[in-house]
């Protein structure tokens, strides 16, 4: 019998303050991109033979993966900084032992139903309290399509939720499928079903999303085709039955890691930073273009090609920033930010209005939720609506602390962690965050960042 998750991490909570202390300075990196490391792990464990991975994301989330593949197969071990595995060759996939526990990652689980759908083997997922909440209907709708087989937990508003049993097929069946959300994890899933299925999995694409599963997929060797039709949907075509051939990866930094520090440095007076070797692949850069707009001081520097991927070096002042109207179909190419660019709001000069964010309610946690509870403890002037949130920025005015010092709830979401102890540094007398723990998923090391930034100051 498994027990119940709770809202309670096992390793146990951990509140933390953070006050005002002067400007941040310095050169940092952040840790590596946890959309490329799932990936790189995937793929790699997909491929015959030997492929080797530098700057793997070591968070909680990527663990996960590595350890569910390892359950599936895969040989996966890390000597110095490289990360080898060893893959099993699609289609190679084992039943594992025992179900399988994602923790908080809602990309593990939804990339490898993905995987299992298209094998002969019938595997269960688990997760922590939050990843329990969340939708799974997303993704197992269209992997029935294909011929998978799911179990789910049915949330008490009737969404199929984790503990998932999914029985594969194999072959499985092939399928046209127009994706109902702009979700990269959903393409991502049908991608890697499609991978092990005869024939031409096909996607289109209305909204686009990160497109890491296919630049990597045509990486690995497979044979996939990206076109954009009239309407300007992505139509994404994949040959089946496909052999990956092993890969030499290297994983940039993160862009929605380095976007705390970042906003931060825009936030704080007195602060220069740079955060190197970064991501700014277009479809995740979308915060540092609104930041941009708003009067962010932020300058590209020393722009390369790191596998396939747009990376630079950031490098930003401290600004005086402007509220403005944040257009809907930025969304997708900044949806892990919205936390933090809520922040950076808070003490912008006017409002800040977005829309066209309800996704942000299944994330994590209810993102839109939190945070306007959070900012609404330290004094910002918020209105929450369905989709989106309207700020009444300070004007660069310190936010004030928290009556009685009350702690301001994470939730088990690591970027609500980052956004409030972010935000800390810009109140009048600090503020308390109720658990810092689940940094650990995407950013081991964030609060130790922080301070060495503080510190360098000095
Ligand atoms: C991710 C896709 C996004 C994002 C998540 C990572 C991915 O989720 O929020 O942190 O690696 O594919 P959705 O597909 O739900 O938008």
């Amino acid at each position: 019998m498994t027990s119940k998750p709770t809202d309670q991490r096992t390793s146990g909570a951990k509140p933390a303050s953070f006050a005002p202390v002067g400007p941040l300075t310095g050169r940092v990196t952040v840790p590596g991109d946890k959309s490329i490391s799932h990936r790189s792990l995937i793929l790699s464990a997909l491929a015959i033979g030997k492929s080797e991975i530098t700057g793997l994301l070591e968070g909680e989330d990527v663990l996960a993966t590595a350890a569910a593949l390892r359950a599936m197969g895969a040989t996966i071990d890390k000597n110095d900084d490289i990360w080898t595995v060893y893959g099993v060759g699609v289609g190679g996939l084992m039943q594992p032992e025992t179900a399988i526990d994602l923790g908080n990652s809602g990309t593990s689980v939804r990339l490898l139903m993905g995987l299992v759908a298209a094998h002969d083997i019938s595997v269960t997922f688990t997760g922590d309290a939050s990843l329990s909440k969340r939708p799974m209907g997303r993704v197992t709708d269209p992997l029935s399509l294909m011929g998978a087989d799911f179990t789910a937990r049915m949330s008490v508003d009737g969404k199929a939720c984790l503990p998932l049993t999914v029985r594969g097929l194999c072959p499985a069946v092939p399928m046209e499928y127009r994706l109902p959300v702009a979700s990269a994890q959903v393409k991502s899933a049908i991608l890697l079903a499609g991978l092990n299925t005869p024939g031409v999995t096909r996607i289109i694409e209305p909204v686009p999303t990160r497109d890491h599963s296919e630049t990597m997929l045509k990486g690995f060797g497979a044979d996939i085709s990206v076109e954009v039709d009239k309407e300007g949907s992505r139509i994404i075509s994949l040959v089946g039955e496909a052999e990956l051939t092993p890969q030499t990866i290297t994983v940039p930094g993160d862009p929605s890691s380095a976007a705390f520090p970042i906003v931060a440095a825009l936030l704080v007076p007195g602060s220069d930073i740079v955060v190197e070797n970064v991501g700014i692949n277009p479809t995740r850069a979308g915060l540092f273009t609104v930041l941009q707009k708003m009067g962010g001081d932020i300058s590209f520097e020393n722009q390369r090609t790191v596998g396939g991927e747009p990376v630079a070096d950031i490098h930003v002042k401290h600004s005086k920033l402007n509220g403005m109207k944040v257009p809907p179909d930025i969304a997708p190419s900044m949806i892990d930010e919205f936390p933090i660019l809520f922040v950076a709001a808070a003490l912008a000069e006017g409002q800040t209005t977005t829309g066209g964010l309800s996704e942000l309610r299944v994330k994590e946690s209810d993102r839109l939720s939190q945070m306007a509870e959070g900012l609404g403890l330290l004094g910002v002037e918020v209105t929450e609506k369905e989709d989106g949130l309207i700020i009444t920025g300070t004007g660069g005015q310190l936010l004030t602390a928290c009556a009685d010092n009350k702690a301001i709830k994470t939730a088990l979401d690591h970027r609500i962690a980052m956004s409030f102890a972010v935000a800390g540094l810009v109140t009048n007398m600090g503020a308390t965050v109720d658990d810092m723990s689940p940094t650990e998923t995407s950013f081991p090391g964030f609060t130790d960042l922080l301070a060495i930034l503080q510190s360098a100051a000095k």
